[in-house]
């Protein structure tokens, strides 16, 4: 008989363990609960490939309407994440770096991504002119890099994603959002 309660358990360490992650490197993942209903991962990657297969497995708990806010320096892997996530979400098209365009589109008959890079925008008038806040509120999925440009303008519930370099190939990636991000402890 299953215990009570159990299938209410998100088993999102699962979601990390499994293959391609390394083995024998640092790949232990850290749970914590950040505030009541506010949850944060900590997932270490080891290379492009895994960045990739991580955001591809976290879009199965994306859906329509998030906005994914992602930090972390030049060249941290954020497009890379955003790369994964756009195949996770059954999404085509290469995905880059929308630096020039300052968003990029993807769209499927289900759901549309955009991907901004907040890198120039200084003030709140050159993020009326990327279109930002007419996307705010439909149902696509909006993946903002360089969002600590516009931190007083990201929506309630706003999913982060922090990408730290730690070596060549070593990412620190912690994802803090709302109980879809619990772990179930098991
Ligand atoms: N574990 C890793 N995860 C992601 N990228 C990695 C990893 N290890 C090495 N890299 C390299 O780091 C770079 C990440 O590039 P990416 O364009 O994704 O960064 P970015 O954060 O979007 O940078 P920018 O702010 O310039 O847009 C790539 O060259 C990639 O090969
Ligand atoms: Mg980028």
């Amino acid at each position: 008989m299953r215990k009570r309660g159990r299938l209410k358990k998100r088993p999102f360490l699962r979601y990390f363990f499994e293959k391609p992650f390394s083995k024998g490197k640092k790949c232990g993942i850290l749970s914590e609960v950040v505030r009541k209903g506010e949850f944060r991962v900590t997932v270490y990657t080891h290379s492009v490939a895994e960045t990739e297969a991580l955001a591809e497995k976290t879009a199965s708990l994306i859906h329509a309407g998030d906005c994914l806010a992602f930090e972390g320096g030049l060249g941290a892997g954020k497009t890379a994440f955003v790369r994964g996530l756009a195949k996770g979400l059954g999404l085509r098209g290469d995905v880059c770096s929308p630096t020039f365009s300052l968003v990029n589109e993807y769209r499927s008959d289900k759901l549309n991504l955009y991907h901004f890079d907040m890198y120039r925008i200084e003030t709140a008038d050159d993020l009326y002119s990327t279109g930002y806040f007419d996307y705010l509120d439909t149902d696509c999925v909006l993946a903002i890099e360089w969002s600590e440009n516009i931190t007083a303008y990201l929506p309630e519930n706003t999913v982060f994603v922090k990408i730290r370099r730690i070596d060549d190939q070593t990412r620190e990636i912690t994802i803090t959002g709302d109980e879809r991000f619990e772990d179930s402890g098991d």
